[in-house]
Order: C-alpha cells, then structure tokens, then sequence
C-alpha cells in the first residue's frame, strides 16, 4: 500500500511500486485530466505537478510519490471557478481537440509559479517538451502570455 497526496487529498493506493502515476490517477482515483499520449515521456500530454514542478505521470512511478505533493488539472480549478491559467486558455479559446490541454496547462502553471513574467524564448522553451498535434500552438502561447499579464500564479502545490 503507497500513499499518494493528490490534490490535497491523501489516497492509500493499492498498487505496484512501479506503476505509473498516470494509471493510478486514471484508473484509481478517477482524475482522467491527464492524457496517455505516448508513454514514452514524448508528447506531455500526461503532464501534472510533483511538488509543484511538472513531470511526465507517464514515465513517474508511484514508489517516488509518498511524501509529495501531486497536482493534476482538476486541482487546479473547477468549470464554475477556473484557475488563472485555465481562464487564460479558456479566454485565448486554446483547445482544438483538446487532448493536449490538460498536459499543457499543467506545464504553463509550473513555468509561470516559477517564473511570473517569463520572456517570450522562456515561454517557447519551457513549453518546449509538450506537444500538440493539433497544431493550436499560437493560442496556446498567447494563453500563457495573457495568464502571465492577468494575476501571479500560485504554486499549485501550495493550494
Ligand atoms: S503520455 Fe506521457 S509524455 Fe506522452
Ligand atoms: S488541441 Fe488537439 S492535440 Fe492539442
């Protein structure tokens, strides 16, 4: 039995040592935010927080969790209240199919807790490890420019 804090919450997870977080996120505890893309720590779209830096949930397992602090996009807001960069895509209308998102979001929340007023090649480059197929990249960019220019992001984890 490993425990896992996600979202603030403590889940006892029942579970091999070396399973991926995203399947127990998934599977386990009902969080489907976060994408299986490729499982090969190449897409992003399974992206979330581990102590509020983003990590592959792919390529992480669980046995390197207890003890840490683990946001996914469901922590990060709801439909009625979203988080500052949910509200940012949302307004810049950054989705197309969506199956990026999530891992995006995720990825822009770490770079802008630690880096609030990022420059446009620190954007470009911390955003550099997710990919979108879609091809929305422009809208994604400009999400992540207006969150930047509306309200400083927290770290998730500190929610
Ligand atoms: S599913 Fe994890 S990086 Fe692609
Ligand atoms: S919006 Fe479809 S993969 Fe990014």
């Amino acid at each position: 039995m490993i425990t896992l804090n996600v979202n603030g919450k403590a889940h006892a997870i029942d579970a091999e040592p070396d399973t991926p977080l995203l399947y127990v996120l998934r599977d386990e505890l009902g969080l489907n935010g976060a994408k299986f893309g490729c499982g090969l720590g190449q897409c992003g779209a399974c992206t979330v927080l581990v102590d509020g830096a983003a990590v592959f949930s792919c390529l992480t397992p669980i046995a390197l969790l207890p003890g840490r602090q683990v946001t996914t996009i469901e922590g990060l807001g709801t439909v009625d209240a979203p988080g500052p960069v949910q509200q940012a895509f949302i307004t810049e209308q950054a989705a197309q199919c969506g199956y990026c998102i999530a891992g995006m979001v995720m990825r822009a929340q770490a770079l802008l807790a630690r880096s609030p007023n990022p420059t446009e090649q620190e954007i470009r480059e911390g955003m550099n490890p997710n990919l979108c197929r879609c091809g929305t990249h422009m809208r994604i960019l400009a999400a992540i420019r207006r969150a930047a220019a509306s309200a400083p992001v927290q770290k998730a984890d500190a929610r």
